[in-house]
């Protein structure tokens, strides 16, 4: 039997308000979430919970969860039609994450790589909510049932997870259709954006380089100096993607180019092959800031606001809470607590 709160399509995605939003987050997710936009119902979360799995000065926490939210709104997430808050402000993710790490098993989170990845050599020093991320993450999407996460490559094995934890809360409380099989949405170019000091390693917000970057926030002179900066190596462009093979740096430039303008990256080398980097460089300065100065923009706009923000926020949360706690109620009814 299906349940009155099963939906057909419902989207959730989370980001963690830590930090600069950078190319990377743009082009690798952002821009998808936006695109996703009218097809689906969606909810997007800025999963501040997860990101105190990690120590978070407070004062920053707030200033980073006011500044994804922007940058989010600055590039074309629409709150009115669309679900936008941040996490801590619904407090049913907690209580259902609590929920599962009674069904989730040591074993399956044992074998989960980003936390051998972010725990490292100090394990036993490893906050155990770090541990137990992945079951806070299959809450935040199943207690709104939603049906598809649209996730970069890194959270697959925590979408696998929570798929598992659907599973099992079903067959061990015999609700075969409660929670729904959740599927990943993997969207087409997603793409993948590599530091521009280092080619075989992600564009990160914690790299210690801020030239490894382009920040959402960057003024439009920093975007192009750097994009002038970028590491390359002395070839020209090849005119075929198979060129780009063992070219991190030139691969990720390209990647980057194609993204911007909406083009296939043998597309873009059609045009641009044959190039020396000394005369692409300023054509990816252009598009980039033409495409992403707007949104730093925008975003300073919105961030002098701060009140508008939270009251965004707030009231997304609200909205969210309306589609949570019916999904909450029944879970603890299966589970067999009493309630009044
Ligand atoms: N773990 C994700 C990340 O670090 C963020 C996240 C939290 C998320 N909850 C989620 C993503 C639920 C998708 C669905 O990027």
């Amino acid at each position: 039997m299906t349940s009155a709160t099963n939906v057909e399509r419902r989207i959730f995605s989370g980001i963690q308000p830590t930090g600069n939003l950078t190319l990377g987050n743009y082009l690798g997710a952002i821009r998808n979430w936006v695109n996703l936009q009218g097809e689906y119902e969606c909810i997007y979360c800025l999963v501040d919970l997860h990101a105190i799995t990690l120590f978070q000065d407070p004062a920053e926490l707030r200033r980073n969860t006011r500044e994804v939210a922007a940058g989010l709104m600055a590039c074309g997430i629409d709150p009115k039609a669309n679900i936008l808050f941040n996490q801590s402000q619904n407090q049913d993710h907690a209580e259902l994450a609590w929920h599962f790490n009674c069904v989730a098993r040591m074993g399956w989170l044992n074998r989960m790589t980003q936390f051998k990845e972010k725990a490292g050599k100090n394990r036993e020093n490893a906050s155990t909510g770090l541990f137990v991320y992945p079951n806070l993450m299959a809450a935040d999407i199943l207690v709104y049932k939603a049906t598809h996460v649209p996730v970069g490559d890194d959270q697959k094995q925590h979408l696998e997870l929570a798929r598992d934890i659907a599973q099992k809360f079903n067959n061990d409380w015999d609700k075969p259709d409660f929670f729904p099989i959740i599927e990943p949405l993997i969207l087409g170019a997603a793409t993948r954006v590599m530091s521009l000091r280092d080619g075989s390693k992600k564009m990160s917000k914690s790299d210690p380089s801020d030239m490894s970057r382009i920040n959402m926030t960057d003024s439009e002179d920093a975007i192009a100096q750097k994009i002038r900066k970028a590491k390359t190596d002395p070839d020209a462009l090849p005119s075929e993607a198979e060129g780009l093979e063992g070219r991190a740096e030139a691969q990720n430039l390209v990647n980057i180019y194609a993204a911007l303008r909406g083009v296939t990256v043998d597309a873009a080398l059609g045009e641009i092959g044959g190039k020396q980097f000394s005369e692409f460089k300023p054509m990816l300065a252009e598009v980039a800031v033409t495409s992403l100065g707007p949104i730093g923009a925008e975003m300073q706009r919105l961030l002098q606001d701060p009140a508008e923000i939270d009251r965004v926020l707030n009231e997304g949360s609200e909205r969210a809470r309306a589609l949570s706690q019916p999904i909450l109620r029944e879970v603890r009814e299966i589970i067999g607590f009493v309630q009044g």
